[in-house]
């Protein structure tokens, strides 16, 4: 029952990450409060990736499940990157200079990476 809570939690946050990594592309011209917002939101999202994804792994590990070690390992190096990458942005939002439109190059390619090994890789 756990295990399938986190699941599908898991899937949720997801989607999360996906929408707001395309917010956050789509909405580079809106202004500082509004990018912070979104920002704050996608950084929520993938530190709860983390977190579920962590405990999810272990449920499976006590079930015995054959995992792929070596996705989980690159999931967890390509979130980690997500997560720099995104808090230098949002700190940069409030500073003098526009911020870089490669920091969300980065973020969205970087989040599509991970969807693409997600479901290619089995
Ligand atoms: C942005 C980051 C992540 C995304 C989008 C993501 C997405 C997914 C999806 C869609 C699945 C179900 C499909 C599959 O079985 O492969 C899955 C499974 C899983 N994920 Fe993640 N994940 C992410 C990060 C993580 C992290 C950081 C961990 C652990 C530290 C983790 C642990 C797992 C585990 C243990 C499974 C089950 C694999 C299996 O049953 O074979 N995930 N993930």
């Amino acid at each position: 029952m756990l295990p399938q809570i986190m699941y599908y939690l898991h899937y949720g946050i997801m989607l999360g990450i996906v929408i707001t990594s395309a917010l956050m592309f789509l909405k580079k011209g809106a202004e500082i409060e509004v990018k912070k917002k979104i920002a704050k939101y996608f950084l929520a999202f993938t530190h709860s990736q983390f977190l579920i994804g962590m405990i999810y792994f272990f449920m499976r590990m006590q079930e015995g499940a054959h995992l792929n070690h070596m996705k989980i390992g690159i999931k967890i190096l390509l979130l980690i990157e997500l997560i720099i990458v995104a808090t230098i942005y949002k700190k940069k939002l409030g500073g003098e200079k526009p911020v870089s439109p490669v920091f969300l190059l980065i973020i969205l390619i970087n989040v599509f990476a991970i969807i693409a090994m997600v479901f290619l890789w089995k």
